[in-house]
């Protein structure tokens, strides 16, 4: 386990003229920012509730009332009769158009690609319908197997347009780093999510047993002329994620 226990409040002072933040959500701020920093890593034990009162020299109500807000966030969960542990399931924002690079590092983990296939091909019926293409079209097409700190965590096929990304061999990590780069990455897309339970071979890879529920998602991301340039499939584990949405 690795240091779990935080110097209180080490977030940054309140500015002059504005309210200080209630203690609990100044406690869960602490906790939050050491999740998102690396410190506390997934799996981690927090100290009992009684532990983090005397640290921070506040009630047990109040650490509960922080604990909550860390639940409700997804960032920690409690087990009963066991106690509070970093949660060891990753969040995808759905009103903000994030990669999986940066939804592994918001979480203080660190992403890794093993690629299944990497290469120039004609577009399936589904790709070019899906990216505007005629049939026998070319795509760079990009498949990998996705984790954070060694855990497999999604498998993806992108079928990127040839003028976006002539030469798939240069995607080494992230495919949107690589997109913004040549200032390709796309700046609005749709997405499907459906359940799945996961195949034989996509639960082998993700090291799950075969059947276990899955997300499906398929993204068309579109370029600033509003123009599909990305079609990707995704198999992600459906232990691990939390899709979020925000309604207004
Ligand atoms: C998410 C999306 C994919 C997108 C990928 C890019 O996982 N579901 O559609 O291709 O992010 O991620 P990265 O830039 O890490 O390769």
């Amino acid at each position: 386990m690795s240091d779990a226990v935080p110097t209180p409040f080490s977030g940054p002072p309140p500015t002059s003229g504005e309210e200080e933040a209630p203690l609990y959500v100044r406690i869960a701020g602490d906790y939050a920012e050491r999740i998102r920093e690396g410190a506390l890593s997934p799996g981690d034990a927090l100290p009992p509730e009684r532990k983090i009162a005397e640290i921070y020299g506040v009630s047990r109500v109040t650490v509960r009332r922080a604990l909550e807000q860390l639940v409700l966030e997804g960032l920690i969960e409690q087990r009963q009769g066991s106690g509070t542990y970093v949660s060891q399931r990753l969040q995808q924002p759905l009103s903000v158009l994030t990669s999986f690079t940066e939804d592994v590092r918001a979480r203080g983990m660190t992403p890794n690609s093993q690629f299944l296939d990497r290469a120039i091909g004609i577009a399936t019926p589904e790709e070019a319908i899906g990216l505007g293409l005629k049939p026998g079209q070319g795509v760079s097409r990009i498949a990998r197997l996705r984790s954070a700190d060694g855990i497999p965590l999604a498998i993806e096929t992108a079928a990127v347009v040839l003028d976006a990304l002539p030469d798939p061999t240069v995607v080494t990590d992230s495919l949107y780093d690589v997109l913004s780069s040549r200032g390709m990455r796309p700046v609005r897309a749709i997405q499907r999510l459906s359940a799945v339970a996961l195949d034989k071979r996509n639960a082998e890879l993700l090291d799950v047993p075969p059947g276990s529920p899955g997300l499906y998602m398929v993204r068309v991301g579109y370029d600033a002329g509003d123009r599909p340039i990305e079609y990707t499939r995704s198999f992600y584990r459906g232990d691990r994620w939390d899709f979020i949405t925000e309604l207004a």
